[in-house]
């Protein structure tokens, strides 16, 4: 014996007219007399359940009538094209059986505020909108790695205990590792992925990542998602030309295939579909002159002296000049991290990239082509107070054939922030981790 159903509200459409079995749960009930509307979700969609007096059991009416929210159940009838329907089907209800009680179901229709639905974000992920959102973050997920394994990326998994830096040491999770001393939680996969891509010359890794980041923004979460393709011969301009190609990629792919979901969320989708390459590319010295020149326009974007990292209210002022992802490429070298090349013409400035998203969402990529000579990376590692011993495996990668290489990171949820226009960073993943926050 199975419960399963015999189809999904996704795919009801080639069943009309012919009798079906869905198993899912109550979004909401309605009663007008002899009928009871169930809007029944499934996972895949939802679709409305008709269930007449006349032409059921009572013992099935009595059963539609006691359902309350979120009560798991299985129903059986016949598929309905109605225009009025939403979605453009409903069921004909035959049968029902429920599955699982659900009594005082926490999150009712009416407005909860934020820190009430944080605390039950275990059940929130069923409402619509999260439910939507949390979508488009799986086919961001899946366009990413399947429009790189198409081409010619290979996988390559990196480790999350790490006994070195990567992105600088102030935000390190510690952890006591055995008696081989202290582990981090690993900041980027990068490193290693560079290992990957002297082996397979286009590599990507793609997991868990984190920072302690003791700052309560909303685009920082100390646990986030990353994706990282790294390429062997690679420039600094190759790499720039791979991530435009990526991401408009990923957006045209959500557009495509989401379009329903963007439509639960209210994206404007006319913002995407501009996401095509060439995206507009300038240096760091001319963000700052940006900044000058629109100073008072973004609160807190004040004018920066040459050598000041941006904050957040910097690149949405700059990232508003513009229509689609802008590149700022040529950062000072001393605010970037150890192994980024520097720029042979200018060497204060490293061969780096951020891609900013447009409409105020900010960083959403960070790369750069890496230093190649085993000695001036050498140096940098010493410059920057790391343990040189810790980086020998590194520094191999440029003793045995070193080349020109390049790569980046997107990180998962502020790309699926800015494609859904979704304000803050902790519903773009399942379980957010934040400074005030690991539960649930
Ligand atoms: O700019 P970041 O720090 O770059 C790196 O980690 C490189 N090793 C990547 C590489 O070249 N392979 O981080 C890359 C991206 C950022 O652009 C941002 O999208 C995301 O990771 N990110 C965060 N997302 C959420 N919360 C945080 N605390 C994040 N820190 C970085
Ligand atoms: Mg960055």
């Amino acid at each position: 014996m199975s419960l399963l159903p015999t189809t999904s509200v996704a795919t009801i459409g080639a069943y009309e007219g012919a009798q079906v079995t869905l198993a899912g749960w109550v979004y909401n009930k309605t009663e007008k007399g002899k009928l009871i509307f169930i809007q029944l979700r499934d996972g895949s969609g939802t679709m409305q359940c008709v269930v007449f007096k006349p032409q059921v059991s009572e013992a099935v009416f009595a059963r539609a009538q006691a359902l309350t929210q979120e009560t798991a159940l299985r129903v059986t009838g016949t598929v309905r094209a109605d225009a009025r329907a939403p979605g453009g089907y409903e069921l004909t209800v035959e049968d029902l059986d429920i599955v699982g009680q659900s009594v005082d179901y926490p999150i009712t229709p009416k407005e909860h505020g934020v820190e009430f639905l944080m605390e039950h974000r275990h059940l929130w992920v069923r409402s619509a909108k999260q439910h939507a959102l949390l979508r488009v973050r799986a086919e961001v997920i899946a366009a990413a790695q399947e429009w790189l394994n198409a081409q010619g990326f290979v996988r390559f998994d990196t480790p999350i205990l790490t006994a070195t830096a990567a992105e600088g040491t102030t935000n390190l999770f510690a952890t006591e590792y055995f008696d081989l001393g202290k582990a981090y939680l690993a900041q980027t996969g990068q490193l290693y992925v560079e290992a990957g891509m002297m082996a397979f010359g286009k590599v990507y890794c793609f997991g868990p990542t984190f920072r302690a980041e003791k700052s309560k923004t909303r685009r920082h979460l100390t646990e986030f998602w990353m994706i990282e393709p790294e390429v062997a011969f690679a420039t600094h301009d190759d790499n720039l030309a791979l991530q435009e190609r990526f991401v408009s990629a990923i957006v045209q792919r959500v557009l495509e295939r989401r379009a329903e979901d963007l439509k639960v969320l209210g994206r404007d989708t006319a913002a995407l579909e501009r996401c095509v390459p060439p995206f507009p590319r300038i240096s760091y010295d001319e963000a700052l002159q940006i900044i000058a020149a629109h100073q008072g326009e973004v609160e807190g974007a004040d004018p920066l002296p040459w050598g000041e990292d941006f904050g957040a209210p910097h690149e949405q002022l700059i990232a508003s000049r513009f229509d689609r992802p802008v590149f700022v490429e040529r950062f000072p070298a001393a605010i970037k991290a150890f192994y980024m090349q520097p720029d042979p013409d200018r060497p204060e400035v490293a061969l780096c990239a951020d891609l900013l998203a447009p409409e105020g969402y900010g960083e959403i990529i960070g790369g750069s082509q890496r230093i190649h000579d085993p000695e001036l990376l050498e140096r940098r590692i010493r410059e920057y107070g790391l343990n040189l011993e810790d980086y020998q495996w590194y520094l191999d990668l440029r003793r045995y054939g070193t080349v020109p290489h390049s790569g980046f990171g997107m990180g998962i949820e502020r790309a699926v922030c800015w494609i859904t226009g979704t304000r803050h960073i902790r519903e773009a993943i399942p379980f957010p981790r934040m400074l005030y926050r690991i539960y649930p």
